[in-house]
């Protein structure tokens, strides 16, 4: 069933555009303040937005698309890509020797056949790893992606992604990963996203010119606020943080911030946020949702 469209977008976006170059100038103050050598790069660089859309929430792919392939799997965000979806989230880990591969939860047990911290294996290690036949026995030998290996997909691609840094990242451990970025040419279709202020704060003195997001399960008391302090462009929490705060969405709008919410699967929540006006939500169910928008679109 088509969701219902309702918003005066066009208007509000340009609005939009307006307050977001006003924020990317509060933001290179505030570069200017925190570290004068990036303050050139984040110039050149201010915002990697994702309002961009047409009216109607991007369609974020969560792990990839999980209803058609082991969560953050290379099968998993082909099929995301195949499924309509204009954003692929993902999530990625530190090995004990540095390196960055795609990865959530903290051990292996749940999706390897392997057990324990991941952060305790090197990647040699992670790489004799079965990361599929948990799903079904059609994605035995499934490997664990690494970043370099993910790269490639999402730039031969037009999709966007939302990167999440699980844990606490050093910054020896971050800079890898923005030259990741920069390599594959993909810093426009990009924000990195972490739960872990300490990890936006030092990905902001590494790589000033990369989109930041701030995830957070409730909005604090001044979203705004903690967003500009972190350097974030974007916000991404979950739909409940707007019920409790109804007022909370137009004030991150006029600021000129992006709204993501996480994570939603049925179609009375993905109106919910179409009602609520934000530029993305998370789903495991890319493929219904993107239908959903193409029918609203007509
Ligand atoms: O995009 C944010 C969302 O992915 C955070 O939750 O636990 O699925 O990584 P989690
Ligand atoms: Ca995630």
């Amino acid at each position: 069933m088509p969701l219902t469209r309702t918003i005066d977008r066009p208007r509000r976006y340009s609005v939009r555009r307006s307050t977001a170059a006003f924020t990317a100038t509060l933001a290179l103050v505030a570069v200017l303040t925190f570290d004068h050598t990036a303050a050139t790069v984040h110039a050149a660089q201010p915002l990697g937005s994702f309002g961009l859309n047409d009216g109607l929430p991007l369609t974020v792919a969560h792990r990839g698309d999980p209803a058609a392939a082991p969560e953050n799997t290379m099968p998993a965000f082909e099929a995301a890509l195949r499924s309509g979806a204009q954003v692929l989230e993902l999530d990625l880990q530190a090995t004990a020797d540095g390196h960055a591969v795609l990865f959530h939860d903290e051990v292996l047990d749940r999706t390897t056949n392997g057990s324990g911290p991941i952060a305790e294996r090197t990647l040699a290690e992670l790489q004799t790893l079965d990361a599929g036949s948990w799903y079904g026995s059609a994605w035995a030998g499934t490997s664990i992606p690494t970043f370099t290996e993910f790269l490639p997909l999402l730039q031969s691609s037009n999709a966007r992604a939302l990167i999440e840094l699980k844990g606490i990242w050093t910054p020896d451990e971050l800079r890898p990963v923005a030259a990741a970025i920069y390599r594959a040419g993909v810093q426009d279709r990009v924000v990195l996203a972490s739960f872990e202020t300490p990890t936006l704060l030092d990905l902001w003195r590494e790589a000033p010119s990369l989109a930041r997001a701030v995830v957070v399960r409730r909005l604090p008391d001044d979203p705004v606020a903690f967003a500009a302090a972190h350097g974030a462009s974007t916000v991404v929490t979950s739909l409940r943080s707007f019920q409790v705060e109804p007022e909370a969405a137009e004030r991150l709008r006029a600021a000129g911030l992006t709204i993501i919410v996480y994570t939603l699967n049925r179609a009375d929540l993905w109106q919910q946020a179409v009602d609520l006006g934000v530029d993305g939500v998370v789903t495991d169910a890319p493929r219904r949702l993107a239908q959903v928008q193409a029918a609203t679109r007509g």
